[in-house]
């Protein structure tokens, strides 16, 4: 860290939550998301609570970056409802959404590739706020100012997230494990009140998941952010979860602790069969678990 450098809570200050400790800070209740006959979500409710880490999981096509979707407003579900801080977020614009508060990592990195990790950050920044109002015109110094302050942020964020090294390469050139970095910045740079994580270790190695998982846990200490952490990393989810949803066929199957979830009968049910198609659940639970006992009986 560098002598300027601040704590990321000093940085970004409008992730602050006004809402009493534990209470629900988004609720879905009953949603519902078809695409002609497929159900991708059929009648899911929960709620994440202020600071929580709440992870929804379950197999390939079970509806998770669905559910995603529609909280930012990229899907307009059928039916249901979505309240962030007091709000309805359907029949939102997702740019309006995203200023709100609701910023995510996508499941496929999307940055822009030609431009620098610095200006990709950016760009989180002008999501953030107003940018090229006549209001910046008619006060171009004060416009100034908030860029230098913006950049300042966004340098922070570098620093936190250890791309220093990076800052002045086009994103397209990075290592995926960084490309992940950034794109974890990026949703960062927009402040945001609820951070949505669609598989932020797919494809990593051990070091870079372990290099993830510390990230999410700083951001945690630092910010008090409340995260919604989809991922089949079922070792990542037990160790950092809060609460854990199980979907299965676009419908709750299961929600509670990591403990509750993995020895819930329903859970262990739905993924029987599926063998022939690689790890289970079930079996990722088991090897999961495995390795904790092996852990515990070693400590
Ligand atoms: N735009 C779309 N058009 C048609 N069907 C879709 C669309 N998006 C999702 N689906 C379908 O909805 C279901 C849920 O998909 P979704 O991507 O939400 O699953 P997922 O749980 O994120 O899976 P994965 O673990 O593979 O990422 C799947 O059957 C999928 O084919
Ligand atoms: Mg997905």
């Amino acid at each position: 860290m560098s002598a300027s450098t601040r704590q990321l809570s000093e940085a970004l200050t409008d992730t602050a939550v006004d809402a009493p400790d534990g209470s629900s800070i988004l609720t879905v209740t009953d949603l519902a998301l078809r695409f002609g006959g497929t159900k991708a979500i059929d009648g899911v409710s929960f709620d994440v609570k202020k600071g929580e880490l709440f992870s929804v999981i379950g197999p390939n096509g079970a509806g998770k970056t669905s559910i995603f979707n529609c909280l930012s407003g990229v899907y307009r579900p059928q039916e249901g409802s979505i309240d962030f801080l007091g709000r309805s977020l359907l029949g939102m614009r997702p740019d309006a959404i995203a200023k709100f508060g609701v910023a995510r990592m996508f499941q496929n990195i999307e940055l822009f590739d030609n431009l620098t990790v610095l200006d990709n950050l950016m760009l989180g920044r002008h999501q953030h706020l107003q940018y090229g109002t006549l209001a910046g015109m008619l006060y171009v110094g004060k416009a100034k100012n908030v860029e230098l302050a913006n950049r300042r942020i966004v340098e922070d964020i570098i620093d936190f997230l250890e791309i220093e090294a990076f800052r002045k390469f086009p994103v397209g050139m990075l290592p995926y494990g960084v490309k992940k970095r950034v794109e974890l910045g990026r949703a960062l740079a927009m402040e945001p009140k609820v951070l949505l994580l669609d598989e932020p270790v797919a494809g990593m190695n051990v070091e870079e998941t372990e290099d993830m998982a510390r990230f999410i846990l700083d951001i945690r200490a630092e910010l008090d952010l409340a995260m919604v952490l989809v991922e089949h990393d079922m070792g990542l989810v037990m160790d950092l979860a809060d609460r854990v949803m199980v979907l299965d066929f676009g419908q709750r199957i299961s929600l509670g602790s990591p403990d509750e979830v993995q020895s819930d009968p329903a859970v262990i049910a739905a993924y029987l069969g599926e063998a022939d198609e690689g790890p289970t659940l079930a079996d990722e639970i088991a090897e999961s678990k495995a390795t904790e006992d092996a852990e515990e009986a070693r400590s």
